[in-house]
């Protein structure tokens, strides 16, 4: 690996995200509401000839040619699945080198993955003037999660990292992707809490649900659960009046949920929190003992709401405080000492999209 050339490398800052509420809409053109939070990838470097990084977090290099994208099946497909893209939109990009290092934690359900995709196509846009907007950047990094890793993911975690604001939540309407904007009140505190379980069912399960609902609408003759009504509803069987039910009531809470936040209705906005979670568990099935064990802790402890974020099945959650005082730290080790194994917390504020940063 080449040293870096440090007065002229680039540091790109890019976030994590987390989802308040719309979980499992994305995929079926529904309404969301994430944030990007203060939590960052950072990746500095040089333009190159070839593709050379070395991932701090991972301790491992890795290095490819960009006419040879054969994928790895490891954390470099990432990298590869960005170069993929452009290479097929027509872009001419060259290599890189440089090192990725950061806070985000990896795996934990606060999307690492679209905030290293996002980092390197933020470099290489900077370093090769690609003429790209924001939007169309969210769109090559899901697409490099679709057509390249394999990911059928939905686009809110792309659009939060890309267009993430300091201090404001993003509500999507995934289907026709205009956004809006909504402060995230100051003195509220949000708590992510990382079970520390990575479940390989995460994966199965996702493109299970992820088809199950794409089938029932189609049946249906609709292209969105946002249109869906109780008179649809009724048509279906059983199991897709549930799946679907879900999907439907959570497309309205996160409604009410933006409503909730203009108002300063925090504890409304809590308890829609909790509402989801208890759906999604219940429902939609993509909730374990772990974050179920940590939505019921944090509300003993004075949460206004909490609730599973991301795929479920272990990853993390986010509990909403108006005053947290210790909270995680007592969650944390009653959590510890119940499941045997180490969790972690962080307490976040809504952050800046990706973007060049200084030292
Ligand atoms: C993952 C996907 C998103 C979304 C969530 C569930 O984070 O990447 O697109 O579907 O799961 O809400």
């Amino acid at each position: 690996m080449k040293n870096l050339d440090v007065t002229s490398s680039m540091k790109i800052c890019s976030p994590g995200r987390v989802n308040l509420i719309g979980e499992h809409t994305d995929y079926s053109f529904g309404y969301v509401m994430p944030m990007a939070i203060n939590l960052y990838t950072y990746l500095e470097g040089n333009k190159d000839k070839d593709v050379a990084l070395y991932s701090e977090n991972l301790r491992m290099g890795g290095r490819f040619k960009i006419d040879d994208l054969r994928r790895e099946n490891n954390w470099l497909d990432y990298v590869k699945g960005i170069y993929y893209i452009l290479q097929s939109r027509g872009y001419r990009v060259g290599g890189m080198h440089g090192r990725i290092y950061g806070n985000l934690p990896i795996g934990s359900g606060l999307s690492s993955s679209a905030s290293l995709e996002l980092a390197i196509l933020e470099f290489l846009k900077e370093n090769y003037i690609l003429n790209l907007k924001k939007m169309e950047m969210a769109i090559i990094a899901k697409e490099a999660e679709n057509n390249y890793v394999g990911m059928p993911c939905g686009i809110m975690d792309q659009m939060a990292i890309v267009l993430g604001k300091k201090g404001y939540a993003l509500f999507i309407d995934t289907e026709n992707l205009s956004y809006e904007y909504i402060p995230f009140p100051k003195d509220l505190k949000i708590l992510i809490f990382d079970t520390g379980i990575q479940r390989e069912l995460a994966h199965s399960a996702y493109r299970e649900r992820k088809q199950f609902i794409s089938l029932i609408l189609k049946k249906l003759g609709k292209h969105n659960s946002k249109s869906i009504g109780e008179n649809e509803l009724s048509k279906l069987s059983a199991r897709e009046r549930k799946m679907l039910g879900y999907v439907v009531r959570e497309n309205q809470r996160v409604l009410k949920a933006r409503d909730a936040l203009k108002y300063g209705d925090i504890e409304d906005f809590g308890a829609l929190l909790l509402e989801a979670h208890w759906d999604l568990a219940n429902n939609y099935e993509v909730s374990c003992e772990e974050l179920d064990f940590f939505v019921n802790k944090a509300m003993q402890h004075g949460a206004l709401g909490a609730r599973l974020t991301g795929a479920g099945f272990g990853g993390s959650a986010i509990a909403i405080f108006e005053s947290i005082q210790d909270a995680g730290e007592r969650i944390k080790r009653e959590y510890e000492k119940r499941f045997m194994h180490q969790a972690r917390y962080h307490i976040v504020k809504p952050a800046e999209g990706v973007r060049v940063c200084m030292h």
